[in-house]
């Protein structure tokens, strides 16, 4: 039995993800990742004076680590620098979505896309009666990173939750999945982090830093169970779900995004290239393969604003079809 869902396991995969979080370290502070995602769900799904309850997605966004070690020094990283995730949050939520972003810590932000690398430091000076001020060439920039995150915290549009390791990530995703389990339709899952296939179980895993004195490192890494299908079968069942699917060989791309789409029985993948991801995308549902590229006559277009705009169209028509 799963004590986490109090479902009956019965396939090997249910297995795997049981084991898979049995063996995982425990959250910090659990109860209070769950009462914040409560009380955004909640707060969000209340309608004020005759209008519909938000829509709500969760973006997941940056890559997961892997540690080697319980008192890590060590770990294996994921590529993804969370530019997908925070741009796409953006939209989302100029579209009316309330957006729980999962993200990873140090990763792009929501609203700082324009800000310099290091905001702090080089987007503000210290004038002579010791107040702090923006710097001339960014002070656009800093007003309208500053004011949009206010107004969308503010608003209780978005929650940010962040994530460092495989262990974190799933747990996290899991309360969120089934925190949003009650929304039937209208949850989203935007599934652009970047995920460890492989990981080193926190039981078999050395405590202390593994010493480089013993000579060559031998290391067994067992395979991450895909969460897509518990995520689709138990934790959100009515969500409308989109993963993505990444590949540096284009040759397999399209294949692997499929295969993606059947076998989790997802609503939409999204294939993209490495080397091209920013340019354009393929969005493989299960009839059609639509290719989405940014506006490249205009310098500042991404590819993340046709891509939402598509997929709320395609949400909107799911939840019209699921209200019949
Ligand atoms: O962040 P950027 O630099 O902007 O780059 C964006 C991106 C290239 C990282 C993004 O667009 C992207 O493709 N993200 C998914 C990359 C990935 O991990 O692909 P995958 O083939 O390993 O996984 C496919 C899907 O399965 C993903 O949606 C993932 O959430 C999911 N997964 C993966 C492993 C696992 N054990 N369980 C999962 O559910």
């Amino acid at each position: 039995m799963d004590s986490r869902n109090g479902s009956v396991s019965e396939t090997p995969l249910d297995a795997e993800i049981e084991s898979f979080f049995d063996s995982a370290p425990p959250l910090k502070d659990s109860a209070g990742i769950i009462k914040k995602l409560k009380e955004f769900i909640e707060y969000n799904s209340t309608p004020p004076r005759k209008g519909s309850p938000r829509r709500v997605v969760c973006v997941t966004s940056g890559g997961t680590t892997v540690p080697l070690e319980q008192r890590c020094v060590r770990y294996i990283d994921n590529f993804s620098s969370g530019h997908r995730g925070a741009t796409s949050t953006e939209y989302f939520i100029k579209a009316g979505y309330a957006v729980i972003f999962l993200y990873r810590r140090g990763t792009f932000q929501p609203y700082c896309q324009s800000l310099p690398e290091d905001p702090l430091l080089e987007c503000f000076e210290c004038s002579e009666d010791s107040t702090i001020q923006v710097r001339q060439p960014h002070t656009e920039a800093v007003k309208r990173a500053v004011s949009d995150h206010h107004a969308a915290i503010a608003g209780g549009h978005l929650l940010k939750l962040p994530f460092t390791t495989i262990f974190e990530y799933l747990q996290i995703l899991q309360s969120i999945a089934m925190s949003m389990k009650d929304l039937g339709s209208l949850a989203v899952f935007y599934l652009a982090a970047a995920v460890s296939d492989f990981y080193v179980p926190w039981k078999s895993m050395a405590e202390h830093k593994i010493q480089s004195a013993s000579g060559p490192l031998d290391m067994r890494l067992v395979q991450v169970p895909k969460m897509l299908s518990a995520l689709k079968k138990e934790w959100a069942p009515m969500a409308f779900c989109i993963s993505f699917k990444l590949e540096t060989d284009s040759k397999i791309l399209l294949e692997k995004a499929e295969m993606a789409l059947k076998k989790y029985r997802m609503h939409m993948v999204v294939a993209n290239e490495l080397s091209t991801r920013k340019e354009e995308v393929t969005v493989v549902t299960g009839n059609e393969k639509i290719l989405v590229c940014r506006d490249k006559t205009q310098a500042d277009s991404d590819v993340e604003e046709p891509l939402i705009e598509l997929i709320v169209g395609r949400h909107s028509a799911y939840v019209k079809d699921s209200d019949l």
